[in-house]
C-alpha cells in the first residue's frame, strides 16, 4: 500500500516504519507525502488508538531530509519544501491520538525534527541525535528551530543547531529530549507496554490533552481558555461517566471514546 512505510496495527497500536534502510530512512518526497497519508489513516481508523513511529534497520531512526533532493531546489522551492514538512509534522503533532517516537538509532536533521513532532520519544541506547544542517549551509526546516528550543530550551538548542554537534542518547535523556533509553532490542517492547498503559485510558480526555499541551505554544490560541473548554466537554462524555463511577465503585474502568 505504501511505498517507503511498513505499517502493522497490533492490539490497537499502530506502528509505522520508515523503510528506506538503505539510505538510512532519509525523508524524501515520497516518505513525506506517505506521511501525510498515513495520519490521514490514523485519524479514520477507530481501531487504532495510539502510533509508534520508528526506522527500519538497527543503525537508523531517519538520518534527515533527502539531502540528494536539495542541490537544485531554488529560493522558492525550498520554502514550499518546508512549508509542505511544516504541514506533515503539525499533522503528526495535533494528531489527537498519542503518537511516540521509537528512536532506534541516528536521529538527525529532519529525523529529529520528525522525532519532535511525536508526543514523546523512546531512545535506543545507540540512538544518537544531531541538528547537522549548518554542515551543509541550511538550517532545520521542518519546525526543528522551534520545537528543539521548547523542548531542550534556547542555550542547549541554539549550541546544537550552531555547532551540528552529535549527543548520544543517555545526553538526550539528561536534556529531556528522550523520555526513556533502553537497550536497542526491548525498544519497540518498551514502546508497545507504554502505549498499551495509555489506551486503556479515555481517549477523548487524552485528546484534549495533547490540544491543550500543544496550545502551549501557539500563540494564536489562549491555553488557558482552551483548557477550561475542554475541562467543561469531559463532563459531557459517557467516558467521564464511566471512570467517576468506576472509581467509586473500586472497579477498573471500561473506556468507550465516547
Ligand atoms: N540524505 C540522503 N542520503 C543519505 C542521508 C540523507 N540525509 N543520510 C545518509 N544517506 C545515505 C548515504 O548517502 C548512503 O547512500 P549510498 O550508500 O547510496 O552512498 C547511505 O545513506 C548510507 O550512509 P553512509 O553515509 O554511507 O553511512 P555512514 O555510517 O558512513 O554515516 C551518517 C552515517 C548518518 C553519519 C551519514 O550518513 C550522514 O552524515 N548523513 C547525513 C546526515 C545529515 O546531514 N542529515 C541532515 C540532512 S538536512
Amino acid at each position: 500500500m505504501y511505498q517507503t512505510l511498513l505499517t502493522s496495527l497490533e492490539n490497537h497500536i499502530f506502528a509505522i516504519t520508515i523503510n528506506r534502510p538503505d539510505k538510512l530512512n532519509a525523508l524524501n518526497h515520497s516518505v513525506m507525502q506517505e506521511l501525510s497519508e498515513v495520519f490521514d489513516e490514523v485519524q479514520k481508523n477507530a481501531a487504532i488508538k495510539s502510533v509508534i513511529i520508528t526506522g527500519a534497520g538497527p543503525k537508523s531512526f531517519v538520518a534527515g531530509a533527502d539531502i540528494s533532493e536539495f542541490l537544485e531546489l531554488s529560493v522558492d522551492e525550498a520554502k514550499s519544501l518546508a512549508q509542505k514538512g511544516h504541514s506533515v509534522f503539525k499533522k503528526i503533532e495535533n494528531c489527537p491520538k498519542p503518537v511516540i517516537a521509537a528512536v532506534n538509532g541516528f536521529a538527525l536533521g529532519g529525523g529529529n525534527e520528525l522525532a519532535m513532532a511525536c508526543h514523546f520519544r523512546i531512545a535506543s541506547d545507540n540512538a544518537k541525535f544531531a541538528q547537522p544542517e549548518v554542515n551543509l549551509g541550511i538550517i532545520p526546516g521542518y519546525g526543528g528551530t522551534q520545537r528543539l528550543v521548547q523542548l531542550i530550551g534556547k542555550g542547549r538548542a541554539i549550541e546544537m543547531m550552531i555547532s551540528a554537534k552529535m549527543i548520544d542518547a543517555n545526553t538526550a535523556l539528561e536534556y529531556g529530549l528522550v523520555n526513556y533509553v533502553v537497550p536497542q532490542e526491548e525498544l519497540l517492547n518498551k514502546a508497545k507496554s507504554i502505549l498499551a498503559e495509555i489506551n486503556s485510558k479515555a481517549p477523548l480526555a487524552i485528546a484534549r490533552c495533547i490540544e491543550a499541551a500543544n496550545s502551549v505554544f501557539d500563540e494564536t490560541r489562549n491555553g488557558y481558555e482552551i483548557e477550561i473548554t475542554a475541562f467543561g466537554y469531559c463532563f459531557g462524555t459517557e467516558d467521564m461517566k464511566e471512570g467517576i463511577s468506576a472509581f467509586l465503585e473500586k472497579r477498573k474502568a471500561n473506556f468507550t471514546g465516547k
